[in-house]
């Protein structure tokens, strides 16, 4: 029988944590959004509370609709609340040893039949599987940015997971508004595997001053239709993040295409890390506060 996902833990609450929270309750799904600390725990919180003001705003939430998917996630610094959860996503930081020593304490703690999702977006779910005794129900979510907006969910399937939890999150990622398309574990999956490749070429042009930032982000956007330009794509991504995943990519692919270009190592040491830092390729008036676009 089909697993009915009800309640599901999504542990850290950065740019895509809080958004995976804000879906899974707009869904209707009880959430525990989890973070290490107070501060953290303050920063998702007022990341979904803004982005659903907004839909208020837009007349595409009403504030008792707001309300109730407020009341729908339960924010804690607490992984053990999680015994009961039905699925727990997975959304800290690109570092394997960090993942698969999360999911190894969740282990622990929930219930064998609870699925185990990573939102990585480049690390071997098979690895970070093999972290727990689950394997089997270990699948990789991949949400795209921002993830209330974006349509697409990978869905990353290893050589050992079971069909049916497969099919089931597939079911999720549907009545989520979303459609999933599902893939093996290879670095980057489908999209980041073909775009990546892009947004760096983009930040090597910019290093060696080929043309201005605005010149290049226009050239995307007027002349091939994008809805952003790739400089401008790089800080809603996040600098760290980008760099992570090219750099693991590259790694495995050896593909010069995905050496990440030296100023996105500059700019992620100096903490130009883009919006959420306030200042990456361009400037950003509020620091710290989610992405308005
Ligand atoms: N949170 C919630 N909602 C948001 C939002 C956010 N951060 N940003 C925009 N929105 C909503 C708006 O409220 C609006 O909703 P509505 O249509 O219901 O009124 C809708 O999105 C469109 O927003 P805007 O009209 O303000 O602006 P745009 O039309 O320019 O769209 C955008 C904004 C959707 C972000 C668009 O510019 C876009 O699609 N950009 C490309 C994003 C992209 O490529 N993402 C993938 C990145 S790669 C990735 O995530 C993989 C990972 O592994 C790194």
């Amino acid at each position: 029988m089909a697993r009915d996902f009800k309640t599901v833990g999504v542990v850290g609450l950065g740019t895509m944590g809080a958004g995976i929270a804000e879906v899974l309750a707009r869904n209707g799904l009880h959430v525990f959004g989890v973070e290490m600390d107070a501060v953290s725990l303050n920063r998702g919180r007022a990341h979904v509370a803004h982005s659903t003001r907004r839909a208020v705003a837009k007349g595409k939430l009403s504030p008792e609709d707001a309300a109730a998917l407020l009341d729908r996630i339960t924010f804690t610094a607490e992984l053990t609340d999680l015994a009961e959860a039905d699925l727990v996503i997975e959304a800290i930081p690109e570092r394997l040893e960090l993942k698969r020593s999360l999911f190894q304490r969740l282990d622990a703690i929930c219930r064998d039949e609870t699925v185990f999702a990573t939102n990585t977006s480049s690390l071997s779910v098979t690895e970070i599987s093999v972290a727990t005794s689950r394997p089997g129900r270990v699948v990789g979510i991949h949400f795209f940015n921002p993830a209330p907006v974006m349509k697409l969910v990978e869905i990353v399937r290893t050589v050992v997971t079971e069909p049916d939890v497969l099919a089931d999150v597939e079911a999720l990622a549907a009545r989520l508004g979303k459609s999933p398309v599902v893939i093996g574990d290879k670095a980057g999956f489908i999209a980041n595997a073909l775009l990546f490749g892009y947004l760096n070429h983009a930040a090597t042009m910019y290093e060696a001053r080929y043309a201005t930032r605005e010149d290049i982000d226009a050239a995307m956007r007027l002349g091939c239709g994008l809805p952003m330009g790739p400089l401008t794509l790089l800080d809603l991504i996040g600098l760290d993040t980008a760099y992570e995943i090219l750099d693991t990519m590259y790694k495995q692919s050896r593909d010069r295409l995905h050496a990440p270009a030296p100023i996105l190592k500059q700019m992620k040491t100096a903490g130009l890390l883009g919006r959420k830092s306030g200042r990456g390729f361009y400037t950003y008036e509020q620091p710290g506060v989610p992405t308005v676009v």
